[in-house]
């Protein structure tokens, strides 16, 4: 019997009337599809190159989306970068620094994370209506505008929606990790993909990767993205996916917000 195939998209009839920034997943990762190494000892591996191409992206963002262990583990201030980089965002008529957007359901960012110590550009932690409200009210006391999800859960659909009306995030960069990416994708609300493919291996079935989540029992349920570009530079390979379903191309005018 053919196994029962549902649409990921539970948002299908709000999404007419909703709009949404549009959204960029950019990562690293190596040969065997891993983020970082199980035990979470190295986080970083990309090249300079990679680094410079993370940045360039952020230079086109109005915000930078983060779930709660990849700021505390990697120590990610969500920085603008380099003056250049301001340069680039003043002539686009960007502000000068990219809104800070952290996922963290229970409220459990650290307040000893690397962010907090950098001030400048706004911090907006998303959490569900379940977090404890002492945790919430100290991200508050911390700087943060916290935003809290109606219902069970995390709603990235209103979240998305929410940040794109009250900041006025066209769009915006998510950055990981794993958890973060899979719950988008679940959403239904990511409209591009770049991978930077690095030549290393690190194994373990517990090493984090690219969407850690259930997405698809089938593969008509498989969220599904279009090869747009490839560079090769050194030994890393840059791949561009966009989304690739009819669903993204009948989306009414205006639901998603102009790419980068
Ligand atoms: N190679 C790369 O390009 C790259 C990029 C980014 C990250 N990483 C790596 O990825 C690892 C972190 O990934 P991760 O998946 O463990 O953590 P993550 O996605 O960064 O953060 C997980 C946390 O975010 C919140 N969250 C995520 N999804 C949620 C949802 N659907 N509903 C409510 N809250 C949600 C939760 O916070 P609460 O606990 O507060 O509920 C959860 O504990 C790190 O090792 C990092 O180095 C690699």
């Amino acid at each position: 019997m053919a196994t029962p195939c549902s649409s990921i998209d539970q948002q299908k009839d709000s999404r007419a009337v909703r709009v949404f920034p549009y959204v960029v997943i950019n990562m690293a990762m190596t040969a065997d599809a891993k983020v970082a190494t199980a035990g979470r000892e190295v986080t970083t591996f990309g090249s300079s190159y990679d680094q410079r191409a993370l940045y360039a992206l952020r230079a086109t963002a109005d915000a930078l989306l983060c779930g709660a262990r990849t700021v505390e583990e990697t120590g990610a201030t969500l920085g603008t970068g380099s003056p250049k980089h301001l340069a680039a965002r003043r002539r686009a008529g960007l502000a000068p620094a990219p809104v800070r957007v952290v996922v963290s359901g229970a409220a459990s960012l650290s307040s000893e994370a690397e962010l907090w110590k950098h001030p400048g550009a706004p911090i907006v932690v998303l959490v569900a209506e379940s977090a404890p409200k002492a945790q919430r009210e100290r991200l508050r006391q911390l700087g943060a505008e916290v935003w809290v999800s109606p219902g069970e859960g995390l709603d990235f659909s209103a979240a998305l929606s929410w940040l794109a009306e009250r900041h006025g995030i066209r769009r915006l960069a998510a950055e990981g990790g794993g958890r973060v990416n899979a719950a988008l994708l679940a959403a239904n609300r990511v409209d591009e993909i770049r991978l930077t493919c690095v030549p290393r291996v690190f194994g373990g079935r517990a090493a984090p990767t690219i969407a850690d989540g259930s997405l698809a029992a089938c593969l008509a349920d498989a969220a599904r993205f279009r090869l747009a570009q490839v560079r090769t530079v050194g030994d890393e390979r840059f791949l561009r996916y966009v989304r690739g379903d009819s669903e993204a191309t009948s989306r009414p005018a205006g639901s998603t917000l102009p790419p980068f």
